[in-house]
């Protein structure tokens, strides 16, 4: 019998990304491909790709540029590119790259098999459709091998929202709901693998409306019954948006034990007028005060935001604007970044801010964010944490894990195993984690 096929994924991008290299890696072991962590050693190299930004997306073609020397040395190895570069940019990665024989959408993932089929006989497949039918329902196979403690779950994929700036709604198309049935399946067996904590995952994931046997299930109804599931102890959700706030979901966060305390909940920007010319539909003011309402459920809820710097048209007094939110929310954890043109949408082709004005502005909001960030770690120590811990860390006898807060938590201690949830005392805050002790 032949060597089994090896197969290298590269991921870029968000949690979705992720979880779509781990359904690819499942999808292409039914046509007999075992993961490998070398590209040296892979028949198949597949890069998960990300389009948010520029810089994502050149990312991909400099790492392609890598594997020229390994195509030239062994004409079968087969490259593809998958993700959001994949749809943004179709057989123009072919025309950029022509070593690449592999083209294919997040939508499509399910035809995998069948495409790599084509790319090993030599051909070239792309496949950048949005088919009609269900992705999710086609991807499932059996799957039965153990797991680490925690997993993401893909609940609901798309944007319908087109914010002036972003990709997102090109590259994953329109929103859509899994089933409810199909999400408790799928989380009641990463559960029977030794998954702990889901992670549900969305582009808008409070968005979520899936058709249920016995109706419409918002995002709080299927956090409801996922808690119900034994064995599964820690429930997450992200990406929200602020419009997708509801009652239930807030009320989740005062009522469901296994929801942990803990949201991203990006705003981009603290300006009105630049709210407006980014097509978020809501108000600095509308957001402050649903943060508001969500920390009289939930008081020591964490919050995460993202910013964009340097949005056209931004002032110098749109931008105290977002500074002044950032002190009034007071964030836990952030991720800030310069807005980046993106071809075909429409804030690429308005009046840009100058770059040197964008970090300038970036590098200020940083600093008051790791400010806050560094603060709520410190506000940690002393106190006791619910810790599920995850894998060995760097020092010898350590194991890491996150808190209910998400913050990275280390302890030095033998009694401790993979995939337990602990009671630990926080002793030290480092600047990206905290270490702690058993108790
Ligand atoms: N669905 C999520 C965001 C997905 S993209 C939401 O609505 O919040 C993740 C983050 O990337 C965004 O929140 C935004 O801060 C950033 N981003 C998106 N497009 C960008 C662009 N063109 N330039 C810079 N940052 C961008
Ligand atoms: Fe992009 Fe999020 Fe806006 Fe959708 S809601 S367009 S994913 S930033
Ligand atoms: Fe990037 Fe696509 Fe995710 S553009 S952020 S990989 S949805």
């Amino acid at each position: 019998m032949r060597d089994a096929k090896k197969l290298f994924i590269r991921t870029y991008g968000c949690q979705m990304n992720v979880y779509d290299s781990e359904r690819m890696a499942e999808a292409l072991a039914e046509s007999g491909y075992v993961t490998t962590d070398s590209p040296e050693d892979a028949d198949l190299i597949l890069l998960n790709t990300c389009h948010i930004r520029e810089k994502a997306a050149e990312k991909i073609y400099s790492e392609l540029g890598r594997y020229k020397g390994l195509k030239a040395a062994r004409p079968d190895l087969r490259i593809g590119v998958a993700g959001c570069v994949a749809q943004a940019e179709g057989e123009e990665i072919m025309r950029r790259q022509p070593m690449v024989d592999l083209v294919v959408g997040p939508q499509s993932y399910h035809r995998l098999p069948e495409l790599t089929a084509r790319a090993e006989s030599g051909g070239k497949a792309i496949d950048t459709d949005f088919p009609e039918e269900d992705k999710f329902e086609k991807l499932a196979g059996p799957r039965r091998a153990r797991r680490g403690p925690t997993a993401f779950l893909t609940v609901q994929e798309g944007c319908d929202k087109f914010c002036a700036f972003c990709v997102v709604p090109y590259t994953r198309g329109m929103e859509v709901s899994r089933p409810p049935a199909q999400v408790m399946a799928e989380a009641r067996e990463l559960v029977e693998r030794g998954v702990r904590e889901i992670t549900l995952l969305g582009q808008n994931v409070n968005a979520y409306h899936g058709a249920g046997e016995d109706g419409d299930w918002p995002l709080a109804r299927l956090i409801g019954e996922l808690a119900k599931i034994d064995g599964l102890e820690r429930i997450r959700f992200t990406t929200s948006h602020p419009n997708d706030m509801d009652d239930g979901l807030i009320a989740a966060f005062a009522e469901c034990e296994k929801l942990m305390p803990y949201l991203h909940l990006p705003v981009q920007s603290g300006s009105d007028r630049i709210l407006k010319a980014m097509n978020r539909r809501h108000t600095a003011a509308d957001y402050v005060a649903l943060i508001g309402r969500i920390r009289a459920a939930r008081p020591d809820i964490l919050l995460s935001g993202d910013f964009i710097v340097g949005f056209p048209g931004e002032t110098e007094e749109d931008f105290a604007r977002t500074m002044a939110l950032v002190e009034e929310v007071n964030y836990g954890q952030a991720y800030s970044f310069k807005y980046s043109p993106r071809p075909g949408t429409p804030a690429a082709e308005r009046d840009q801010v100058e770059e040197a004005v964008k970090s300038e502005r970036l590098a200020r909001l940083q600093e008051l964010l790791d400010a806050q960030q560094q603060a709520a770690q410190k506000a940690m120590v002393g106190r006791e944490v619910s810790v599920l811990f995850e894998k060995p860390g760097r020092m010898a006898g350590q194991m890491v894990g996150k808190s209910q807060y998400l913050h990275a938590v280390h302890v030095t201690d033998p009694s401790v195993r993979a995939g337990e949830i602990r009671a630990v005392r926080i002793t030290a805050s480092a600047p990206n984690s905290l270490a702690g002790e058993v108790i």
